[in-house]
């Protein structure tokens, strides 16, 4: 992969931060399960809190796990060779990061909640709404702190479309264009687990389209998904050139590199999404929200880090006159946004409060990629069937 991409896909991670004055008091006892690439963010936000013990992790490849924690300077961490072995062996763990592929998250999430442990699960919340549901009901009978992955929420700009929102200034919300995606950017730093179908689950449509999904479902609260016409396609990821020093992992590639989707949610709201790992072009667009009092334009990002690609622009009316606001980018000051997350969810695990970034949310996030690939399937408009948890 170009040097390029490889800093697009990095970006997600955290500069150091300086502040570990954070609330202290009861200590807290950690386990990682999958000692991958994104666990290294979650670990390294671990040792930056006071009031955490990382005692024990997993990975389903011999060795892994060790040398994880040896990597990162870590000594007496008990390893373990599975999630289940983990959960079984450790007894007074407070909570879990499930740091594996997609295709994984149901299954660890489930059992750690099953044995009462809280968990900060990864984002995409699983691959099928069949098993966010099943997620959430594990959640339910556990009672326990169940939080996902999405660091953006902690950012100050993707908070400042939500304060717009909801501070009335658009209007009522009626039309919402979502996405975005990058030229050539398929994940593949360490191999195939971001593209089998067996290990992602599902491509660009969850990896990255969870998070432009969340950035505008979350500032308009999040509305029930009705109805779904979804599209995806791969026509990159299955080129043995698209890799030129892995020409095999074309075979290997059993997901999407680029979908789209119109969906109709609740309250009368219509959402146009396209998302892409790779295409011919440069941007499908920025998003955009349109209200009847105003509309908002954010630019469009390749990466989905938690930042905003530009300063956001309001195009409202004053004075009978067309005018523009621009909203200047908010510079992030204070911990870094997978500190956020970890902390949120931390304080949420001992003041008994709620999760941060709420499953509840998610589902129907989930809900809305699940529609787009069975519709995609079916070749038609599905209705969203989502039961009871
Ligand atoms: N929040 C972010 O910014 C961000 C960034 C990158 C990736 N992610 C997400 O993190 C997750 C992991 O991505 P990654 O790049 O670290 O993948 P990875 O393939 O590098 O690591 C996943 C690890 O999980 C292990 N694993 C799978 N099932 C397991 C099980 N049952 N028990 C123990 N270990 C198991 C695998 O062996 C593998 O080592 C994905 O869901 C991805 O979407 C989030």
């Amino acid at each position: 992969m170009a040097q390029k991409d490889d800093d697009i896909l990095n970006k997600f991670m955290d500069k150091p931060s300086e502040e570990k004055d954070v609330a202290a008091g009861r200590r807290l006892k950690v386990g990682i399960i999958g000692t991958g690439w994104i666990a290294g963010a979650h670990i390294r936000s671990y040792m930056n809190m006071p009031d955490v013990d990382i005692v024990a992790g997993a990975d389903l490849i011999p060795g892994k796990a060790d040398a994880f924690f040896a990597e990162h300077g870590l000594t007496g961490v008990r390893t373990y060779r599975s999630h289940a072995e983990l959960l079984e062996a450790e007894n007074d763990l407070d909570a879990v990061s499930v740091c594996t592929y997609n295709a994984a998250h149901a299954e660890c999430t489930i059992a750690a909640l099953d044995r009462g442990v809280n968990v900060l699960l990864e984002k995409p919340m699983c691959v099928t709404l069949d098993e966010a549901v099943a997620i959430c009901r594990a959640e339910k009978r556990s009672g326990k702190v169940l939080s996902i992955g999405f660091q953006p929420r902690f950012d100050e700009n993707m908070r400042m479309i939500k304060k717009i929102v909801e501070s009335g200034t658009l209007g009522k919300v009626y039309y919402i264009q979502t996405g975005g995606g990058r030229r050539r950017g398929i994940p593949t730093p360490y191999g195939t687990s971001f593209i089998a179908k067996e290990t992602g689950g599902i491509g660009a449509l969850g990896d990255i389209g969870c998070y432009s999904l969340d950035m505008v479902l979350n500032a308009v609260g999040y509305p029930r998904p009705l109805t779904v016409t979804g599209y995806k396609s791969a026509f990159f990821g299955t080129r043995p050139d698209y890799y030129p020093t892995h020409p095999e992992y074309a075979k290997a590639f059993g997901v999407d590199d680029f979908a789209a989707g119109f969906v109709r949610l609740e309250g009368d709201i219509i959402l146009d999404f396209r998302i892409s790992w790779a295409m011919n072009m440069d941007t499908p667009g920025d998003t955009i929200l349109l209200g009847t009092k105003a509309g908002l334009r954010i630019p469009s990002t390749g990466c989905w880090n938690g930042t905003v690609g530009g300063p956001m622009k309001i195009y409202h009316e004053v004075a009978g006159e067309q005018v523009e606001t621009v909203i200047p980018v908010i510079e992030s000051k204070g911990p870094g946004l997978f500190d956020r997350k970890i902390r949120t969810f931390l304080d949420a695990i001992k003041t008994g409060g709620a999760a941060p970034v709420p499953a509840s949310q998610i589902l129907y996030n989930q809900a809305i990629l699940d529609g787009i690939a069975r519709s995609a399937d079916l070749g038609r408009e599905i209705t969203v069937d989502i039961p009871e948890i």
